[in-house]
């Protein structure tokens, strides 16, 4: 990593954000992905390279929450060390004077304890070496009507992060900006939609990379996330072709080279089976229809309008059903759903010979309901705030 903030000099650290608990799942993609010296660390994966690599690993890899550019790294004992710094960092070579930043501090474990302090001393040094236009983040919204009057997040401004850990400030660039998941396809969700972040590790989790596709069903697809996530990795889709990313606005995009990249990765190859979603809501399949024509699967994926207690498998070689069921916002609530996983679990075995299962819940009470043979070792990851486990089955006797 670049230890001399005097010099930008390739490669530097890249932080690979992945959702609490998925790190391992994410550090498999990348290194298939071929990054160099995938290493896990707690809440993601570091990887090494330059910006080209930063581009890629916005573009390609599919698990990946956000991905930070770790810029410059140096001790900082106090505010006036930091001051002087963070003013050395090569700001100009990274951020445009046109462009608004936003900085957000931490502080862990170090003699600077004031965040707000430190990241007015990083803005402060951004303001007068380069002259961008700082904005302030947004508070966090709380639902309450007084809300509706509090300024909207400026979604143009570059979001630098800079952490203060045992004395070190790290300061990295949030080269993605809004959050990985939004692919750019799905304009309508449904009440509890999986994030296709999660999707994917999930479906990687459950062995499924792609390598040889296998028929994926989800027999309760709301909007259809796991059906458009496996039809994409199985045509080599790149999950990122179709959005814009933060790193666009930086001094160091070069266009011309990130249309080769992205254009040159895209082989789109028909996959040889087909997925498929249902759900007991019409209005989930119109949903999932239309999601999966704007994500370019419309071809090889079905959506039909039936409960699960119609479910039957599709012909050809059986493969993976994944299934993220109702469940109660918090542990107990979803006792009356006891009889909805018990079915749903008569289905699958009487019905599923040969396919794998893989159910996502928040209550091991309703995983064991289905009566499944699951294996153990789920690991419990937040999904919109709600703790969900991946319960696994190998393949159905
Ligand atoms: C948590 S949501 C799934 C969200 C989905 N994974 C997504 O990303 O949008 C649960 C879904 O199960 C469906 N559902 C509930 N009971 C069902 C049943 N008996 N048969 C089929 N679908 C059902 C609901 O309509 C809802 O769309």
């Amino acid at each position: 990593m670049n230890t001399d903030p005097t010099s930008p000099a390739q490669p530097f650290e890249i932080f690979l954000v992945a959702a609490p608990g998925l790190e391992p799942v994410l550090c498999a993609e990348a290194s298939d992905r071929g990054f160099t010296n995938p290493t896990m660390v707690k809440g993601g994966v570091t990887v090494t390279g330059g910006w080209p690599e930063v581009w890629r690993a916005n573009l390609e890899l599919r698990g990946a929450t956000r991905v930070l550019a770790r810029i410059a790294s140096f001790r900082a004992l106090h505010l006036a060390q930091l001051d002087k710094r963070a003013r050395r960092v090569p700001w100009a070579e990274i951020l445009r004077a046109d462009v608004p930043v936003r900085v957000e501090a931490s502080c862990k474990a170090s003699r600077i304890y004031h965040a707000g302090a430190a990241a007015q001393r990083i803005e402060r040094a951004i303001a007068e070496e380069l002259g961008a236009p700082i904005v302030k983040a947004a508070p966090k919204k709380t639902g309450k009507p007084a809300d509706k009057d509090a300024p909207e997040e400026d979604t143009r401004a570059v979001q630098i992060k800079a952490r203060i850990d045992d004395d070190l400030c790290t300061i990295s660039v949030d080269s993605s900006g809004e959050s990985l998941h939004k692919r750019g396809h799905k304009e309508a969700v449904n009440k509890a939609p999986m994030r296709e972040t999660l999707a994917a590790l999930f479906l990687r989790q459950c062995g499924y990379d792609g390598r040889e596709p296998v028929p994926v069903v989800d027999p309760m697809c709301g909007s259809g996330t796991f059906v458009i996530e496996a039809a994409e990795i199985a045509a080599g889709l790149k999950p990122g072709r179709s959005r814009s990313f933060a790193f666009e606005q930086l001094a160091n995009f070069d266009p011309a080279r990130w249309q080769s990249l992205r254009g040159s990765t895209g082989t789109v190859t028909p996959p040889p089976v087909r997925f498929y979603g249902s759900d007991r809501d019409a209005g989930a399949i119109t949903m999932s229809r239309a999601n999966a024509e704007r994500a370019g699967v419309g071809a090889w994926t079905d959506f039909a309008h039936h409960a699960i207690s119609d479910l039957t498998p599709p012909e050809g070689p059986p493969g993976l059903v994944i299934v993220n069921p109702p469940y109660g916002a918090r542990i107990g609530e979803g006792k009356s759903l006891i009889p909805l996983y018990h079915a749903m679990g008569q289905t699958l075995k009487t019905r599923f010979a040969g396919w794998r299962v893989g159910i996502i819940t928040n209550e091991a009470a309703l995983a064991k309901a289905t009566e499944l043979p699951f294996q153990e070792g789920g690991v419990s990851v937040s999904n919109g705030g709600i703790r969900v486990t991946l319960y696994q089955t190998g393949v159905l006797g």
